[in-house]
């Protein structure tokens, strides 16, 4: 089995844990840190790159903990190249490479006389050709916080990524947010802030056949996730229109299985009363939700989610589950949020 690591948005370590233990097969994870998943898998490195929750991977060769520093890991990997009879991999010797060092996730540089050493060492090792610049593989040291080195390859990815649309959300964040909401084969599931459609899209190729309404106010959003729908052969799945959030007329009270959505911050758009268009979002998302019904919801940590639901919807909602992590460098919440079924507790009580 190989080892590889893989980076994810910070804060989301246990369901980026549990989606690789749950649907990666013959798959152990070894060991996570924020932002980090250190793990060994059967599976092919070019499946590793379509993992929707991790963001870049590699492949690991050597892995030293009670490391002191950046030098001192490239120090023990030259060692461990010194002693190598043979390279774990092998490599067309038409290919380069290039070699690259991050301390504590920041692009770094060592000693000239060390990385020259480990250069000299790596071309025997692998026959390939050194490139500053644009090299076919590119061998990364990894030096963290946690006092941990990892000397790896990066796996590349084979599709050009599409750059993202204004406030669309990241692929991989989306992923994680459908996987909390506990998707399940037959469901009826809204993002009534859908903008360009990167939760709707990301629930629809994840599982079974759920029936799934995207809806925004902006009718120039609504007509380019309908022709993306289109595009993307989703049509008979997802359920584009333009829709008001706060008045959801067309949607009966307690019809709605899953909320997954990721609504207006005030930022790209000016609300006025950020709290009472939240208290508004809750108020029509608990009429429609079903009694078993869940919300995963992200929000800037600026507007207070905890107070608005303390105040008026206790015993209607519940928060199951939060998780702290950043949007474009900006603070934000996921919220698991479950309906609560009053007269069922309280008789129950
Ligand atoms: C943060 S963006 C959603 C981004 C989306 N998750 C994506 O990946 O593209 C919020 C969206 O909410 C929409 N919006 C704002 N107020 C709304 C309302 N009252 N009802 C429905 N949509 C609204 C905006 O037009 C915007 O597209």
């Amino acid at each position: 089995m190989k080892k590889y690591i893989s980076t994810f948005t910070t804060g989301l370590s246990e369901p980026v844990k549990s989606f690789l233990k749950s649907s990666v097969k013959n798959t152990t994870v070894l060991n996570v840190w924020d932002g980090l998943i250190y793990y060994k898998t059967e599976v092919k490195s070019q499946f590793i790159k379509s993992i929707p929750v991790l963001s870049n991977s590699f492949e690991v060769f050597y892995f030293k903990s009670n490391v002191t520093s950046l030098e001192r890991f490239a120090q023990n990997v030259l060692n461990y190249l010194n002693k190598l009879s043979k390279f774990p991999r092998q490599f067309d010797d038409r290919n380069s490479f290039r070699i690259l060092y991050f301390d504590k996730n920041t692009p770094s540089k060592i000693n000239w006389t060390l990385n020259g050493k480990i250069e000299k060492n790596i071309i025997k090792h692998t026959k390939l050709k050194l490139m500053k610049s644009k090299a076919d593989f590119e061998f990364c040291f990894h030096y963290r916080d946690e006092n941990i080195g990892f000397f790896s390859i990066k796996i590349k990815s084979k599709n050009i990524k599409k750059g993202r649309e204004k406030g669309e959300l990241k692929h991989e964040l989306a992923h994680i947010l459908v996987q909390i909401s506990e998707p399940k084969f037959k469901e009826i599931v809204i993002d009534p802030f859908a903008g360009n459609g990167s939760i709707p899209i990301c629930r629809a190729k994840v599982k079974g056949k759920p029936i799934i309404l995207a809806s925004d106010i902006d009718k120039e959003n609504t007509v380019s996730l309908k022709k993306k729908v289109k595009y993307l052969k989703l049509k008979d799945r997802i359920i584009v229109r333009q829709l008001d959030a706060l008045s959801m007329t067309r949607y009966e009270d307690n019809s709605i299985d899953k909320i997954i959505t990721d609504p207006a911050w005030g930022i790209y758009q000016k609300i006025e009363n950020i709290n009472e268009f939240y208290n508004n979002i809750f108020n029509e998302f608990y009429r429609v939700l079903a009694l078993s019904g869940l919300i995963v919801i992200l929000v800037s940590r600026e507007i207070s989610i905890k107070t608005i639901l303390n105040q008026n919807f206790k015993n209607k909602l519940i928060i199951k589950k939060e998780f702290e992590t950043l949007v474009s460098g900006k603070k934000a919440t996921i919220y698991k949020i479950g309906k609560l079924n009053f007269r069922h507790e309280s008789l129950s009580n």
